[in-house]
């Protein structure tokens, strides 16, 4: 870590600017609180589009892959068959989430792109923007889908697999919106074709702000394994049921809820994080015992190792569970990624970019997903992350001030001024 000393201060034009575009994409809700932009949703597709514009305005060849990933590219100013560098973010959020997970990466993306043109900032390499496609698993489960179908990870086959709540498939769902499922193979990034990747984001929890720091270089990130449990028991009366002959999903489900936050508080699982965030109780009713109970599970964890056997580990407490109550359970696995170790040759030149800035930096790790991780697959990748006040997120109350964007896009340019020059 350094000392913010001597700190450039953002222009006024950018910070303006910034804070229209993070408005802009605010306002692409469906509904009252915070920002709901689903996945492979309408609203998503319209974000996607003002991205398309901006750039096309700016005079970038702009498209929009199979997969629905937007990807403006910005040719060098002399002719060179150097790989590309790139940045950007996500446009889709959870629901009722805030307005800048992902949005800051992409406002800060726009905002490089403009002031590269503006200032004819030369380039040896092409300079790519990209906003991927459906970041969010909190639709369809799996997480990262465009950056991972960029990566081949996600494959055409595969979109019929993942289910949202309605029981639309993902496939489905990108037909709606005029997306290419079946032809995803044609949206895969050659790795021969890029030389490092930059992703901005904000945090997402408490560091840089606890302890001052304006800008984030991140080293590693979490992976993440989802499973949906579904817990049958037995409905029946509540009132003409004694307790010794009830099978009853909720008090099975409830045990196994209790199991996930023990085990991950467990001294042999230290640093895993274990989440109930969905459950839903049938029948439903106030006079009927509940009969089925599904939820979901989410593991995160940076030690992949780790992150499987919880999950394994999980699976037999679970089964236990159900067993002493009197009730059965099915476990589906609902996406998995694996966690990264990120290139520190490009967290280096990131840290050199804040150095010259005068601004201070944490090297820290990333508890959430990022699109980051499936593109380090194919060219070199680093994040930078800027505060998130009182580490909140995915929620309306999610809030990272303007010149704080602004802070950590002065360190995104100058980090892809200092890649364009690497060899
Ligand atoms: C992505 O936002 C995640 O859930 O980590
Ligand atoms: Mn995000
Ligand atoms: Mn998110």
């Amino acid at each position: 870590m350094s000392n913010e000393k001597t700190v450039n201060t953002p222009s006024v034009s950018s910070l303006v600017r910034i804070a229209e575009d993070i408005d802009f994409f605010a306002g692409l809700t469906d509904g009252e609180r915070g920002v709901t932009r689903l996945a492979y949703s309408r609203l998503e597709r319209v974000a996607h589009e003002h991205f398309f514009n901006e750039m096309t305005a700016l005079g970038l060849d702009v498209t929009t892959d199979a997969a629905g990933n937007t990807i403006a590219e910005l040719h060098p100013t002399e002719h060179s068959d150097l790989p590309a560098i790139g940045t950007g973010s996500h446009l889709d959020s959870v629901p009722e989430g805030g307005r800048f997970d992902g949005i800051a990466g992409v406002v800060a993306a726009m905002e490089v792109a403009r002031r590269v043109v503006r200032d004819a900032i030369p380039r040896h390499r092409p300079w790519r923007f990209v906003v991927f496609a459906a970041e969010e698993g909190a639709r369809f489960g799996q997480a990262c889908n465009g950056s991972r179908m960029i990566a081949g990870l996600t494959v055409s086959r595969d979109t019929s697999e993942f289910v949202d709540d309605s029981g639309t498939s993902m496939a489905e769902a990108m037909r709606l919106v005029g997306l290419r499922p079946d032809d995803l193979e044609s949206a895969r990034w050659d790795s021969k074709d890029w030389f490092a990747f930059l992703e901005l984001h904000i945090e997402q929890g408490a560091v840089l702000e606890s302890r001052g720091v304006s800008i984030g270089v991140v080293d590693a990130i979490s992976g993440s394994t989802r499973l949906s449990v579904t817990v049958l028991g037995q409905a029946s009366h509540t009132g003409g049921t004694p307790m010794h002959l009830r099978r009853d999903a909720l008090v099975t489900a409830a045990a196994c809820v209790t199991a996930c936050d023990a085990l991950a508080r467990d001294p042999q699982h230290r640093g895993t994080r274990i989440t109930v965030g969905r459950l839903s109780v049938h029948p439903g009713s106030i006079t009927t015992i509940p009969g089925k109970v599904e939820f979901t599970v989410d593991i995160r964890d940076v030690d992949s190792q780790r992150q499987r056997r919880t999950a394994e580990a999980l699976g037999e407490l679970f089964g236990r569970i159900a067993e002493e109550g009197g009730t059965s359970l099915a476990i589906a696995l609902m996406g998995d990624t694996s966690p990264v170790v990120l290139p520190e040759w490009v967290a280096r030149h990131v840290i050199a970019a804040a150095n010259e800035l005068g601004l201070g930096f944490l090297v820290l790790p990333s508890g959430a997903s990022h699109d980051s991780q499936q593109i380090n697959r194919i060219t070199p990748t680093g994040m930078i992350f800027v505060p998130s006040r009182h580490g909140l997120s995915h929620v309306p109350e999610e809030f990272t001030t303007s010149e704080q964007i602004a802070r950590g896009t002065d360190v995104l340019l100058g980090a892809m001024i200092r890649l364009d020059g690497a060899r």
